[in-house]
């Protein structure tokens, strides 16, 4: 074991897809550094299978964490565990926000001179704005972003050199059997897939995030050297609806388009989530080691990810 293991605290989306990119790319700088997903039940895909590990973990559980960070002893941390689903966390206001402060502090308490880079999301502003900066005043949607912006508040007043990195909608493959909520657009592609129809609405503004560029951009600030700023924000360059979204999705796809139906967001799931769940990042483009980093769109994004749906190279 070397100081440059990186621990990743959740193996869900997002989790696994920046363990996947560290473990791959030589992110961790060094060849006998590791990388360690750690959560409550095993992913579905081995870790193994691209050269990170796998150790279970409950990271509200403090004793747990300071047992797993004496065996993993990482310099690098990146917090994206749960829980993640809005509506849950709507319904479940008091375990969500116990959940994520716990955690929270408890690496602050217990690696506080660890790189920390927690991913959080534009679910801290009411989504007045039509685009949310830095330095937009947070004012949490729901309960979810209130869980959210406290455990940004109980890491960044504990840990030096943590991130928050907010991020907008993020997407990535996921089977239509992983046995949770799916990403939006894994979502809708496998119900025009089987010829279904996707209602998405017309009045919900989104700057979706391909997982390929969030695995980028948090590998680029784990390995960034000098002091960064305790909040940063990464949204895709391309403000649509959910709808306009889904009609992307269908056409890349080759899916017939009037599958799409363009729906009111309050007669749907997202009705508690704010108007525009939108990030511009102006300081992500500035810093040395983000700045060569170009954010795709939703139309590169879609043909990036679609393969993995349709099965053609
Ligand atoms: N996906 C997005 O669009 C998006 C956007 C912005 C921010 N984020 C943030 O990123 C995080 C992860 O999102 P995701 O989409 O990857 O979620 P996800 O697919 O639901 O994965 C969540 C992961 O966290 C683990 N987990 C939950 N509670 C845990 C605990 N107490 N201890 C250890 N692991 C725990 C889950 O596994 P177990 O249940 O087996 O423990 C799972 O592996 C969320 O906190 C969310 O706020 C996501």
């Amino acid at each position: 074991m070397t100081g440059e293991n990186t621990l990743v605290v959740g193996s869900g989306l997002v989790g696994s897809g920046i363990a996947r990119r560290i473990a791959t790319a030589g992110g961790a700088q060094s060849p006998q550094a590791s990388v360690t997903l750690a959560s409550r039940r095993r992913p579905a895909t081995p870790p193994e299978a691209y050269g990170a590990g796998w150790e279970a973990l409950d990271a509200t559980d403090a004793a747990a964490c300071a047992r797993l960070l004496a065996r993993v002893r990482p310099a690098r941390v990146v917090l994206v565990h749960g829980p993640s689903d809005v509506t849950w966390c709507e319904d479940h206001p008091e375990r969500a926000r116990a959940a994520h402060v716990a955690v929270a502090e408890n690496f602050a308490a217990l690696a506080p001179d660890a790189r920390i880079v927690m991913i959080s999301t534009d679910n801290v502003f009411d989504g007045h704005a039509a685009h949310n900066t830095e330095s937009t005043p947070v004012s949490p949607a729901n309960a979810y972003g209130r869980a959210k912006l406290l455990a940004e508040e109980a890491l960044l007043a504990g840990a030096a050199r943590a991130v928050a990195l907010r991020v907008s909608l993020v997407y990535g493959h996921e089977p239509a059997d992983a046995g949770k909520w799916l990403n939006f657009f894994a979502a809708c592609a496998h119900r025009l897939l089987r010829g279904e129809r996707v209602e998405a609405p017309d009045d919900h503004w989104t700057t979706p995030v391909v997982l390929a560029d969030v695995a980028e951009v948090t590998a680029a600030l784990l390995d960034a050297d000098g002091p960064l700023p305790p909040v940063l924000h990464l949204g895709g360059p391309d403000r649509v609806t959910r709808a306009e979204w889904a009609a992307e999705i269908a056409r890349i796809l080759g899916a017939p388009a009037e599958l799409v139906v363009p729906v009111p967001r309050a007669r749907t799931r997202y009705a508690s989530r704010p108007v525009n769940a939108c990030l511009a990042g102006e300081i992500l483009p500035t810093l040395p080691a983000t700045r060569s980093i170009a954010v795709r769109g939703v139309r590169e994004g879609a043909r990036l990810v679609a393969p993995a749906f349709t099965g053609t190279p």
